[in-house]
């Protein structure tokens, strides 16, 4: 996720409205920060890594000349956040800037197209393509937004783009798939940015690119064409009504909420993973005698999921360990034949760079997946992957769940392919399935939040919560149970669902809420079983369950029903989103911060 921000203007500088705008923007990255502007006919461009602010201190953003440019705030996803990755990205003259928010999925094919035709490139981004794309379609003596519009059509992936160039210093060319583009209209000026609140100061008066729309701003106004065929989109602009305040969040009252709502975008987009670094990370998985899932928290539990994931798919035993125990528990034995996955959203949580930096020293092999380019993890580890999530500001995490599972479940089809353990009808469904998964999130979110709030409501009071579930449902489980536990400090517990009458029932009462996951698949059978011990102790059952699942919900109390033919494998992304809304609802009633949780830090970066 990056922010973008654009602005031509009748007269006066735009550089320190640009720098207000990419402000507001700056939840969406702040690794680093650009900003372009026309000054006397000429393209110039400042930029460099750092927050807003001190970039701009540093370079003196605020006093560039000229009355239209863009500006970006990045969250890295391609190329370490430094000055050469940053944006703005030019072509080979300096005479076309781009900003870029998204993912081209075929980057290194462009690139490598371009660089047969001589072009050079200075970063290490995907973005950099554009540029030098519109260069080329330029030399073909068409104007700037054609020569855009040409040159998206052969892009694949997402993009919010903004395309500015001293070749026609009187406009914006910008553009959009998937990722988010508003304009602004006001007398004299035209906006855009990755989205309204960031214009809200300036206007108004709003219009929202739709999927697959480029516009051509300038002071005057806007003109909308599709980007597929070039016809002309007729759009008004609408009046926004809502406050500054209330738009941060983007209309959610907390970071969590929106956060959880994002997922479908943000799952979309780590389906969206760099086919070489895939490759590379599951040729050292097949490789390796041993396999470590090292991580903490939430991390843990995504390997924990992936676990079951690879062991099913792709035949290969992992074993997930908590980052703190692992130097006393495998230290003594990690060796040159060992793999570390270490997997971290921060790519900065002491116990996990611990670990790590253990099993280098003792010549393993270190693996990342992360959610942070450039974070310590990504430099210290042989091959790495980005699980593409953009930034998360709500201390429980939620977005790096879901994506954690969804990139482990694509290493595992990789390396069952690699390794010849399913045939090609069960790769093609299994990938199938696991492109459905944004959508399904989609859907549970629709259909299943108010039931959450009605459920929220009754187990308002609940003093005791116990989380089970079987197979990999037993990581969804515990994923449940640590969001409850985070954000409203109700004491519970989570175990594998067949575990628990080796102990945990002993604390079962009349009306102890007991939450059990249970997909349809394998370990449907043995969920009954455990529901009805818990339901003959007095227990109050909550399941989450497939819909018309009749043998399920006629043992329950309450009730939360899901699509129906999600494989078990892959549950875990779609069936933790109610249990995240059910600890935030839960939050809410009890009049407790979901953002701000006490004692906890979003990254733990001290032993
Ligand atoms: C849970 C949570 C923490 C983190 C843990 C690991 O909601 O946010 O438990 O999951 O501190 O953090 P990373 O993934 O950054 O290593």
């Amino acid at each position: 996720m990056c922010g973008i921000f654009g602005l031509i203007q009748r007269s006066g500088d735009v550089a320190p409205t640009i720098l207000e705008g990419l402000s507001r923007l700056e939840y969406r990255g702040y690794d680093s920060t650009g900003v372009a502007t026309i000054d006397n006919g000429i393209l110039k461009i400042r930029k460099d890594a750092g927050k807003i602010k001190d970039v701009a201190d540093r370079l003196h953003i605020a006093e560039m000349k000229g009355s239209i440019g863009i500006g970006h705030t990045r969250w890295a996803t391609h190329g370490a956040p430094n000055m050469i990755n940053a944006h703005p990205h030019t072509d080979q003259h300096g005479k076309i800037a781009v900003i870029h928010n998204g993912v081209i999925e075929n980057f290194l094919e462009l690139k490598q197209e371009l660089l047969d035709k001589g072009h050079n490139f200075v970063s290490k981004t995907d973005t950099e393509v554009i540029p030098h794309l519109i260069e080329e379609e330029m030399k073909g003596e068409v104007g700037l937004a054609e020569a855009t519009l040409r040159s998206l059509r052969r892009i694949k992936g997402s993009y919010a783009v903004c395309v500015l160039s001293s070749l026609e210093p009187n406009k914006i060319v910008c553009a959009r798939l998937e990722s988010p583009l508003v304009l602004g209209v006001s007398d004299g000026a035209t906006y855009c940015a990755s989205d309204a609140p960031a214009i809200r100061p300036y206007t108004n008066k709003v219009v929202y690119l739709r999927n697959g729309e480029l516009a051509t701003i300038d002071v005057n106004g806007y003109k909308i064409v599709k980007v597929a065929d070039g016809s002309v989109v007729e759009r008004a602009p609408e009046e926004i009504t809502w406050s500054i305040e209330m738009a941060e969040k983007q209309d959610f009252p907390h970071y969590m909420l929106k956060e959880i709502y994002e997922q479908p975008i943000s799952l979309r987009n780590s389906l969206r993973l760099q086919e070489k670094y895939m490759d590379l990370l599951t040729a050292f998985l097949d490789r390796g005698k041993e396999v470590f899932l090292v991580s903490a928290g939430t991390s843990q539990h995504s390997c924990i999921a992936g676990s079951y994931i690879f062991s099913q798919i792709a035949r290969l035993t992992t074993y997930p360990v908590v980052s703190s125990e692992f130097v006393e528990r495998y230290g003594s034995t990690v060796g040159i034949d060992s793999i570390i996955l270490a997997v971290s959203q921060s790519g900065e949580t002491y116990d996990t760079l611990k670990a790590v930096d253990h099993s280098r020293m003792r010549a393993a092999t270190v693996l990342g997946l992360t959610n942070t380019v450039g974070s310590t993890l990504t430099r210290v580890s042989r091959a790495y992957l980005i699980q593409q999530s953009g930034p998360e500001i709500g201390v429980a995490a939620t977005k790096t769940f879901t994506a954690q599972v969804l990139v482990l479940a694509q290493l595992a089809l990789r390396l069952a392919k690699l390794r010849g353990k399913l045939s090609q009808d069960e790769l093609d469904e299994y990938g199938a399935n696991l492109h459905k998964i944004p959508d399904l999130v989609e859907t549970v979110l629709e259909t299943t939040h108010e039931r959450v709030k009605e459920i929220a409501a009754r187990e308002k009071d609940s003093r005791l919560f116990l989380f089970l579930g079987r197979g990999i449902s037993s990581a969804t489980a515990m994923e449940g149970r640590l969001k409850l536990l985070e954000i409203t400090y109700v004491p519970s517990l989570a175990y594998p669902a067949g575990e628990s009458k080796h102990g945990p029932i002993s604390i079962i009462e009349k009306d102890t809420s007991c939450v059990f996951v249970c997909p349809r698949g394998e370990t449907h059978a043995e969920i009954i079983g455990s529901i009805m011990e818990m339901k003959a102790r007095g227990a109050r059952i909550i399941s989450i369950c497939e819909e018309e699942d009749t043998s399920i919900i006629g043992l329950s109390d309450e009730v939360i029903e899901m699509p129906k033919s999600i494989p078990e494998l892959l549950s875990p992304v779609p069936y933790i989103v109610p249990l995240q809304l059910l600890a935030y609802e839960l939050a809410i009633l009890k009049k407790l911060d979901p953002d701000k949780p006490r004692n906890l830090a979003k990254s733990v970066t001290v032993p």
